[in-house]
């Protein structure tokens, strides 16, 4: 059974639409790669699975579900209790997301404290531990310091200890390791892929990087537009993709493997903004409708790869 299903999830800002009918699923020890330019809804779709999305935007349709419980996508302590127990995040923006006043070891220690799950001074070992496997140098010593002292690099993985550190059954990465070096951004994705392996954990990993969807991801999931437009086992979506967008990253995956997807600015601004764009087919097929329901084709942003008009939709 899957441990997070996310069934034609829509958000809005006022009138405009911003993720639309996006349907995906993650089962337990299982890593899922969500991928697509810049813009396309990614993290917005991993802040509602968290509860956390921006005072301007609203879940206006579909469904969350965790454990096969409903969440409740508007926040309240119901998420709270959930996040830090179930569910973690390591977030796009590091810096941003730490407590400026607060002390590093204390923050990577709060949630095993907040959730019972350890004594304060068990909570601070462990928060030193766990910010050494991250790779912070004289971890002892940086716990004490606050987020200002520290890198963007280091921030990002205080960030990481924080949300690894409660051994979450679902962790969703949004971009986890782009300010990191190579070495570092390894270590890593070692750990979170230990953590898979060893604990059953699920991953939801957004990443612009190929290299790392090739090497970590079980499955693909890639948004366009807002919508998801192709998912399924890595294998298949690398060996032949289906859509236009998959088979542009695909062509691209060499340059993606190396550099941030801010470097592909050229690519990017060829793609539309969310609810500008193409119709897709809707995620779930009709009730009477056939196993793959037709859905226009995007036009490719490379200008350079012919197809027919349709193609199936992996996802109905
Ligand atoms: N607070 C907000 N108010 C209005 N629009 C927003 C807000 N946050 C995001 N958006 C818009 O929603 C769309 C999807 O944003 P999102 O952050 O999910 O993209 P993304 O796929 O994560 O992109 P990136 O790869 O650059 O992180 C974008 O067009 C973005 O401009
Ligand atoms: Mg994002």
């Amino acid at each position: 059974m899957s441990l997070l299903e996310v069934t034609d999830l829509a958000v809005a800002a006022g009138s405009l639409q911003l993720v639309d009918g996006v349907t995906l699923d993650v089962r337990p020890g299982e890593v899922v790669a969500l991928v697509g330019e810049s813009g396309s809804g990614k993290s917005l779709t991993a802040l509602s699975v968290m509860g956390l999305l921006p005072e301007a935007l609203r879940v206006t349709g579909g469904s969350i579900r965790f454990d096969g419980a409903p969440v409740h996508v508007t926040g309240g302590r119901d998420m709270a209790a959930l996040r830090g127990n179930g569910l973690a995040m390591i977030f796009q923006e590091p810096v941003s997301s730490l407590n400026p006043l607060m002390p590093i070891g204390d923050q990577v220690a709060e949630s095993l404290i907040v959730h019972g799950r350890a004594t304060p001074s068990e909570a601070a070992k462990e928060a030193v531990r766990m910010l050494g496997r991250v790779g912070i140098p004289d971890p002892e010593r940086r716990a004490h310091q606050l987020p200002a002292e520290l890198s963007g690099g280091m921030c990002q993985r205080v960030m990481i200890a924080a949300a690894l550190i409660s051994r979450p059954r679902l962790l969703i990465a949004d971009e986890p390791t782009t300010a990191l070096d190579v070495t570092i951004q390894a270590q890593i994705l070692d750990l979170i892929r230990d953590l898979a392996r060893e604990e059953g954990t699920a991953v939801l990993m957004i990443t612009h990087d190929m290299g790392i969807v090739a090497e970590m991801a079980d499955r693909v999931c890639v948004m366009y537009g807002g919508r998801v437009v192709e998912q399924g086992r890595v294998e298949a979506i690398f060996g032949q993709p289906s859509h236009s967008i998959p088979r542009c990253c695909c062509a691209r995956s060499r340059a993606w493997t190396t550099r941030p997807s801010r470097s592909c600015s050229p690519f990017r601004a060829m793609f539309p903004a969310p609810g500008t764009g193409p119709r897709v087919a809707a995620s779930r097929p009709a009730a009477t409708g056939p196993r793959h329901s037709a859905m226009p084709r995007p036009p490719c942003p490379m200008g350079r790869i012919a197809w027919p008009a349709f193609t199936p939709c992996p996802r109905a």
